[in-house]
Order: C-alpha cells, then structure tokens, then sequence
C-alpha cells in the first residue's frame, strides 16, 4: 500500500500547485462551510493541507510514531469546527485532484492504496475528536510583549482556563493580526497555577505570523489556542540521564521540562546544549545559566558556529558539538528546533552510533 502511494506521489509531486488548486475548487464545493476554516486570501498557503495530507498519509506504515500523533490532531482539528462530513468532503476532493493529476498512472490499485490509508488515518482523527472532553479552543489574553533581540519577542498570555498541555508540549495559536493563520508555539514553561503561558517567537524572513506577533502584538490582544501536542518529555523513574539540543526558539520547550523538573529535588543529570549562528542568537542563555547554578543535575553548554567559543562552550554546528562527545549511549536524548537542524542533528547521531529509539523530537513539520 505505503509503496504504491509513495510511487504515485513521485509523479504527482511537481503538481502540487495544480492538485491544489483542484482540490480546494472540489472541496468547498462538496463542503461550502470549510471555506471559513481557511485564510480569506488562499494564496498565503496554499497547498499547504495538501501537503500535510500526502505527507502523513505517505506514513501510514509507521504506526508507532503515527497514531498518537493522529489523535493530537484530530483533536486539533476540532478548533476549525471540522465535522465528520467534512472528511469525506477531505477524501473525496484529493482523491479526485490525484487522479485528474496521474491520468493513467492512477490505476484500481493506487486508487484502493490512497483510499485505505485515507480511511484509516481519518478514522483516528474523528475518534479521537469524538472523545476529547476539552474545549476546541482557548482564548488567551497577552499580558506582556516584550522584544528580547531585534527579531525575538517573549509574550505572555493568560488563558480563559487552564489549558492541560504537559512541559515539552506545543500548541497552535491564531493571533488577531493574522485570523485564521494558526501557527504551533511551544510554551516555554510547565504548566503554571495561574495558568499562564510565556512563548518565545522569532520573526522569519517573509513569515507572515512570526513578524506580525513580534512586531505588532500588544497586551490586551486576544489569541485562540488550540489544543497541546507532541511528546518531548523527561521520564524521571527511567534512570537514565537527559542529552537536550535546542536550537533557536527549540530552546522553549525544553526549558519548559527544565523548569518541570526543577519542582523536584531529584532528578536525572541533564546537559542541555544550546545553540546558534552567533552569541546574538542565543537570547536564553543567562536564564538557563541561572538555572544551572541552583539546580546542580543541569549542565548548560552554549554552542556558536561564527566567532569563538562562549566560556564553557563548544564551536560548530549542534550536530558537530554533541557527536563530538561521542554516541551518549546511556542518555535518552531530545532535539528540538527548525526541520533542518532536527534533520542534521539525528543524522549524525545516528552515524555516530546513538539508537533511533534513545531519540526524541517532533517530527510532524510540514515546512
Ligand atoms: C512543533 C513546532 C513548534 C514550534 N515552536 C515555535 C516557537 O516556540 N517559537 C517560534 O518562533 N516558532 C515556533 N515554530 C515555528 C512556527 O510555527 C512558524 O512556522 C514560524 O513562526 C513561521 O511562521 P510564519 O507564519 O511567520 O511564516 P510562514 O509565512 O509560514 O513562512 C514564511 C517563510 O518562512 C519559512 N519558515 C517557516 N518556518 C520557519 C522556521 N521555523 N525557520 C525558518 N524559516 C521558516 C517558510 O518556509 C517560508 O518560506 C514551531 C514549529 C513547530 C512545527
Ligand atoms: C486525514 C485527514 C486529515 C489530515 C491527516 C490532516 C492533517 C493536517 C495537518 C498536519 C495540518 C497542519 C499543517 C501545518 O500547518 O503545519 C492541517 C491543517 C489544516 N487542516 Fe487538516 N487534516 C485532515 C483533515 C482535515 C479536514 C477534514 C479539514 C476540514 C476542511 C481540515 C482542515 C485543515 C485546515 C483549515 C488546516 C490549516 C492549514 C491551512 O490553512 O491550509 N483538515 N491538517
């Protein structure tokens, strides 16, 4: 099934523009209410469900990583008001753009192949919807913007209630600048009793949701936040220590665990390694600094790949700092920042003899 959905996608990949395109026509045809669920100008992301659909149906296969991730995501996407027709609606538009698309390629089989693996990963999502006891949503209220380097901001919010996400986790967040541009930011905190939330946001070149929370957001602006997601987390009874890479705002997460963890006297050893192009780049550091000189199990190593090396800290890429230190065989291992480092790092820990299953990230990034 997976190999005849991978072949075909091969050839229908240079069209996504045009499978796109079809499929949208199709879909707010069968399903007029979806064209709400979507930006009011589609060309700010187009294609972007369908990839994220051919992406996730393409690991139907890997039903270890895909399953817990599906239910996240179905519960997800009750905050758009996604009803069960609307999967079909979903089903039926990107079989039929596919088809148009392949022409002879989509055979009785590829057909059948798309059509279960559809099926199977749909059913998770609207079972997992149908059980959820959380509202779809949240509404938070910023309380504090504050710009930490010129492309960086630290926001706070306050939501309506307490939202259940667990320290590693992310949410999506849909800011009053940008309506229904939902973005994922992981709180960089454990869940606090006042329920507040701190994110940390770096503004991307051309990004249409980071520059407008760095630059335009103000207390008193109203988010919506969607449901938690991922499953970075610290196994404290597993008796093994702790190898973090973060970087960038991949920092944010695991700063959120840290600052779980450090709500007990105990704990597994923990090296953080923390890093970026330059010294600039680093904007957490003296905060985790802190933290490392009152919590003794954490070691705080910042890593820089211009200029020379901060005391205390290697020079190079992640990748090249952390094997450098050999394959931490005895460490659980988490990663966490953009695809590309995610990508570069697990790599070459692999090479260097790290186990697959000793590592964590979240691997689910269309971009
Ligand atoms: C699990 C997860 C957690 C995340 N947590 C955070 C967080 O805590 N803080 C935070 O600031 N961001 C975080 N992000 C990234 C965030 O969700 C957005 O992708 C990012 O802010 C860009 O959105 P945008 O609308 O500004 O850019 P878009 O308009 O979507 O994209 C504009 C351009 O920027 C490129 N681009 C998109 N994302 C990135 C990126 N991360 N780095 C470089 N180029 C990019 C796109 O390819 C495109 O060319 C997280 C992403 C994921 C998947
Ligand atoms: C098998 C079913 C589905 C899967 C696997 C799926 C998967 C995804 C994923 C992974 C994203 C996140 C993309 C990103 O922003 O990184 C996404 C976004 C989205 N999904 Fe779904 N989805 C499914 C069904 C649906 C249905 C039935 C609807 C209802 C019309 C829907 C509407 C959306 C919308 C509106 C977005 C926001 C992105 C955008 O604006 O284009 N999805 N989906």
């Amino acid at each position: 099934m997976v190999r005849l959905i991978r072949d075909s996608w091969a050839k229908a990949e240079p069209y996504t523009p045009e499978i796109s395109q079809f499929f949208y026509g199709m879909l707010f045809t069968l399903a007029p209410a979806t064209r709400d669920f979507f930006p009011i100008n589609m060309e700010v992301q187009r294609g972007r469900l369908v990839r994220a659909l051919v992406h996730i149906v393409q690991m139907v296969d890997r039903p270890d990583d895909l399953l817990p991730f599906l239910r996240q995501l179905g519960r997800d996407h009750r905050k758009f008001g996604v009803i069960p027709d609307h999967y079909e609606a979903v089903g039926t538009a990107l079989l039929a753009s596919l088809k148009t698309q392949l022409g002879p390629d989509w055979t009785p089989a590829v057909e059948r192949a798309w059509a279960e693996a559809f099926t199977i990963i749909a059913r998770f999502m609207q079972d997992a919807a149908a059980k959820d006891e959380y509202p779809a949503s949240w509404t938070a209220t910023v309380t504090d913007h504050r710009r930490l380097t010129w492309d960086l901001a630290l926001v706070r919010v306050e939501p309506e209630g307490q939202v259940p996400y667990q320290a590693g986790q992310y949410l999506s967040v849909e800011v009053p600048q940008r309506p229904r541009l939902w973005r994922y930011l992981s709180p960089a905190n454990a869940p606090r009793p006042d329920g507040s939330i701190e994110f940390h946001v770096r503004a991307v070149e051309g990004g249409w949701v980071s520059r407008a929370v760095v630059s335009h957001t103000q207390p008193g602006d109203v988010w919506r936040l969607g449901p938690p997601l991922g499953r970075l987390s610290v196994d404290r009874e597993a008796g093994r220590d702790v190898l973090m890479v973060a970087g960038g705002t991949g920092v944010a997460p695991l700063r959120a665990l840290i600052d779980d963890l450090a709500q007990w006297g105990e704990n597994p050893k923990v090296h953080l390694f923390y890093g970026g192009q330059t010294r600039e780049d680093l904007y957490d550091l003296e905060e985790l600094r802190s933290l490392a000189a009152v919590n003794p199990w954490l070691s705080v190593v910042p890593v820089v790949e211009k200029g020379p090396a901060l005391s205390g800290g290697e020079e190079g890429t992640l990748a090249e700092a952390v094997t450098r230190h050999g394959a931490w065989p005895k460490h659980d291992v988490l990663v966490s920042g953009s695809p590309a480092m995610i990508r570069a790092t697990v790599s070459r820990m692999l090479v260097a003899g790290t186990a697959l299953d000793q590592i964590k990230y979240d691997p689910f990034t269309i971009d």
